[in-house]
């Protein structure tokens, strides 16, 4: 990954879900710019891994071992906050999508309930939650930057993920665009990214033949690394995205044109 200076140093960022893959890369990209940097995720062996990239990069890490589904997962961040330092910086990344054994997306008709609303937790709610928790304290410091990482498939009809799935995405760009208008005034930036297909454990469920297909019709013939998300994060938690709020920006390589 490219640097460009130490432009984050002396702020504090939490990254959901950054145990692995887009999470991590984004964690340690912010690291490498120097934050310091709150690892979240529900496995406490990745984010502990996380962690310890983060410290050997020279910059203070904790963990917090939290399912983003659960509301309290509001006072275990504002707990952490305390001990660690407010957060100038939050990136709503822990998301999952379910499958089919053999890689198919679920249709509407194959998905259980209970399936539903775990999906709408995890990829809608915990972005709720993590921001309810995070922006009163960028509030009172007139400061801050929020990215949520949406996807493309919440945005155009998708063949890859299921409805659940989607929507939930489709409505992070609707919570961007709300909290971004609710806390301008207080100089905090909300953005979010729409990625495409991007090589990370989530994409490797569906197996290779039909990642080849995907990249086969992207326009840039190639699958997304998490470092192309993680930069384009890095570009909108930045300074240099001053003006910039409440926008989606995808990062597909030219799929879904
Ligand atoms: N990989 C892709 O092709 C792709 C495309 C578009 C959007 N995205 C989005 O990017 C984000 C990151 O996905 P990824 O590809 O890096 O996936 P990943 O599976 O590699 O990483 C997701 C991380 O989130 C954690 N996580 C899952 N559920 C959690 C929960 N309830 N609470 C806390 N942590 C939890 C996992 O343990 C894991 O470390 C997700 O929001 C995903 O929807 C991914």
């Amino acid at each position: 990954m490219q640097h460009s200076g130490q432009d984050f140093a002396g702020r504090n960022a939490l990254v959901t879900g950054a145990g692995s893959g887009i999470g991590r890369a984004i964690a340690l990209g912010l690291a490498a710019r120097g934050a310091d940097v709150c690892v979240l995720d529900v496995s406490a062996a990745a984010a502990q891994e996380t962690a310890a990239a983060v410290e050997s990069l020279g910059r203070r890490a904790a963990v917090l071992v939290h399912d983003m589904g659960q509301d309290s997962v509001v006072e275990a961040i504002e707990a952490i906050a305390g001990a660690f330092g407010p957060f100038e910086l939050l990136v709503n990344n822990a998301g999952i999508s379910p499958k089919n054994s053999d890689g198919r997306k679920r249709m509407i008709w194959e998905t259980p309930p209970r399936e539903w609303r775990l999906v709408v937790d995890v990829n809608l709610n915990g972005y709720f939650l993590a921001l309810r928790a995070v922006l009163p304290g960028m509030m009172q410091g007139r400061r801050g930057a929020v990215v949520n990482v949406g996807s493309l498939a919440g945005l155009r009809y998708s063949t890859i993920a299921g409805a659940a799935y989607a929507t939930a995405k489709n409505a992070v760009a609707g919570l961007t665009r709300q909290a971004a208008g609710e806390v301008a005034e207080f100089g905090v930036r909300v953005n979010c990214i729409a990625p495409g297909r991007i090589e990370t454990g989530m994409a490797a469920v569906a197996g290779g033949s039909f990642n080849e297909a995907i990249r086969e019709s992207t326009p840039l013939r190639r699958l997304g690394q998490p470092q192309d998300i993680a930069e384009a994060a890095l570009f909108l938690l930045s300074d240099a995205a001053g003006f910039i709020t409440g926008e989606t920006l995808v990062v597909s390589g030219g799929r879904g044109l």
